[in-house]
């Protein structure tokens, strides 16, 4: 940890303009910020297709120019001669959206999407009173607002009043955040988010080691908090400092991958509700997003186009058996995917990064729609499989035991609907359904329509499992008995139905919330909501509830925990507001299932994954 490099960002005039030049010092250490000349165009429909050949040298590693001290850092000039053209494409997008609208009946107020460069917060069409639990959310979620150097940076996890062990609940946690900036973005308050995103990206060059290794320069912490600090030899001055976690000190010293991924996502959500495209257009935010795509582009060892990751890699953060290609890393990195595709610059020096985004976004949506999707149909195959097929077009491609459909499963797969898998992996599917994962294939459309729709009628239909008295369980079902004790450890946290394993957590209701929305829904939102409502005040807003039907407040559970108070405020605001709730979701992306590399197609000798995505799509 570098002094130099935190008492640079505590300054008292923080208000962020790009014509600032940096400190000396800082510049000196971070170079990479130098020479990279900001030609901004996001069309991204205009490159979204534009696949290139040498995709796999990855050169778009090249975005650590060189350059000397005379070359202007921030090219503001470009930004605004281009604001023209900015809007122009923007719009074009809209349209093309509406295009391909997938059939949400989202009722889209079309003048309220005009004037994209000023605030985009408009008055509620559905006005109403704003009740007293809401007051009381908004009360204890601006309490959990913390400051540096005077200015708003974030939200601490929990302030829960009886906790005398707050252990890192008081730091402000990147994923926990995200609700919270949704909130303050949709009430017109945009500073703190924005103030959030350039302070973690600052942290992302941060120079970090892990028992002397020192993880990828992209990464963004999982956490940090703000400590104030005496100044050496001035006596009663102190200064605040920036202090993160990348996991070297996390309980199990997780990699938080998600981090990064979210990051991205709330860089977009940030430009889409307030209308103002400058932050994510600045050559800092451009640059960091670059440095979190190629940690998750680089070349690996992997046969898939999935994510390769360690167990507590994101929101569930200890050993639960979801290491590998969890389905929550896969969704989240493919919405991450989906944004970069929207707010990269173009120019020579990103165009194969361009290029490998789009590779990437057709491949995993093929994977995941192709081999995580389960429903009645399919687990009959699975049951019917036979095994050690030794050929490229082996029908059970992952050896898969059909001794490995777990008996709850074969009762509970209803005759219609169906979900994504938690993972994927030689012999091995994981066939608990995660809330988190299957969400965001909704909202990113990494699922056809279909498929989409199929998941909540899955969350409908088995409602007394995966709602009951508290939404949402984080996932279904519980791991018990001897499987507990293998797969978590013997995690006395992570008891059947409690916490992770199988407990109910009510954050996850703004993203279920939009995932309805999105299909056309909200009246299974609106019940969500009205159960959740009920109780999370009477319950001091904990942060995750026990039991089978979640009937119990969580054994170790912190009372005021953030992101519930905030998740509950963000749904609210969806509801009410859904023309601004369709500017975070995305639908299918038909430019994707075009062109291909692989060459396949034209052989005939085997598949393309794209032509067949294509006729996924058809089905
Ligand atoms: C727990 C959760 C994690 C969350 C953190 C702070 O560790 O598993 O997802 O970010 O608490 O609330």
């Amino acid at each position: 940890m570098i002094s130099t490099n935190r008492s640079i960002f505590c300054r008292s005039d923080l208000n962020w303009t790009q014509s600032e030049p940096f400190p000396t010092n800082w510049l000196e250490k971070n170079n990479r910020f130098l020479g990279i000349i900001a030609n901004v165009a996001s069309n991204f429909r205009s490159h979204s297709t534009s696949v290139e050949s040498q995709v796999k040298e990855n050169s778009f590693e090249n975005i650590f120019i060189q350059g000397g001290f005379n070359v202007k850092p921030l090219v503001i000039e470009t930004i605004e001669e281009n604001q023209d053209l900015l809007r122009t494409d923007d719009r074009k997008g809209k349209e093309y959206k509406v295009e391909i609208n997938d059939g949400s009946n989202v009722n889209i107020d079309e003048s309220s999407s005009e004037g994209l460069s000023g605030p985009r917060i408009l008055k509620s069409t559905h006005e109403r009173e704003v009740s007293e639990v809401e007051k009381e959310a908004w009360k204890l979620l601006r309490e959990a607002v913390v400051n540096y150097c005077g200015n708003p940076v974030g939200t601490v996890a929990a302030i829960d009043p009886a906790d005398k062990q707050p252990l890192n609940y008081d730091q402000v946690f990147i994923r926990d955040f995200v609700p919270s900036a949704l909130a303050f973005l949709l009430k017109g308050e945009r500073d703190i988010v924005k103030n959030f995103l350039l302070h973690t990206l600052q942290l992302q060059s941060w120079e970090k080691t892990v028992d002397c290794y020192s993880p990828g320069q992209g990464l963004m912490p999982a956490s940090f908090k703000v400590r104030n600090v005496p100044l050496d030899g001035r006596d009663g001055e102190s200064e605040d400092v920036l202090d993160p976690d990348f996991g070297e000190s996390a309980i199990g010293r997780v990699a938080p991958v998600d981090s990064g991924l979210w990051w991205i996502i709330l860089v977009r959500a940030y430009g889409k509700i307030t209308g103002d495209y400058s932050l994510q257009e600045r050559v800092d935010v451009q640059t960091g997003m670059r440095l979190i795509l190629n940690l998750c582009l680089s070349d690996g060892f992997d046969m898939f186009p999935t994510l390769l990751v360690t167990d507590g890699s994101c929101m569930i953060d200890r050993r639960m058996g979801i290491h590998g290609h969890p389905l929550e890393i896969q969704a989240l990195f493919y919405s991450a995917l989906r944004c970069s595709r929207e707010m990269l610059t173009v120019d020579d020096s990103t165009k194969n990064l361009v290029a490998a985004i789009n590779n990437r976004l057709s491949a995993l949506s093929f994977h995941i729609r192709e081999y995580y999707w389960v429903d009645m149909k399919k687990i009959n195959e699975i049951y019917r499989y036979k095994t050690e097929e030794y050929a490229t077009d082996a029908t059970n491609k992952f050896n898969i035991y059909p001794d490995q459909i777990p008996h709850w499963l074969v009762d509970w797969i209803p005759e219609t609907g169906g979900y994504f898998i938690g993972n994927l992996q030689p012999a091995h599917m994981d066939f608990r359904f995660f809330t988190l994962g299957n969400l965001w294939t909704i909202i990113s459309s990494l699922g056809t329509n279909k498929q989409n729709e199929g998941i909540l009628n899955l969350i409908d239909d088995k409602w007394s499992d995966l709602v009951a008295q508290m939404p949402l369980k984080i996932c279904f079902p519980a791991l018990e008995h001897e499987e507990w004790r293998i797969v978590t450890g013997g995690d006395p946290k992570n008891t059947p139905w409690s916490y992770h394993n199988g407990g109910s957590w009510p954050t996850l209701i703004w993203q279920f919330t939009l995932a309805c929305i999105k299909m056309g829904r909200p009246e299974l939102a609106r019940k969500a909501v009205a159960l959740a409502e009920n109780k999370l005040s009477v319950d001091q807003w904990p942060e995750y509830y026990d039991t089978r039907y979640g009937r119990f407040i969580g054994k170790q559970a912190r009372l005021h925990q953030t992101w519930t108070i905030a998740g509950y405020l963000t749904s609210k605001m969806l509801l009410d507001r859904p023309e601004l709730a369709s500017t975070l979701f995305w639908n299918e992306d038909y430019e994707l299932l075009e062109n291909c590399v692989c060459g396949l197609g034209k052989s005939g000798r085997r598949k393309c994954s794209r032509l067949v995505a294509r006729s996924q799509i058809a089905a």
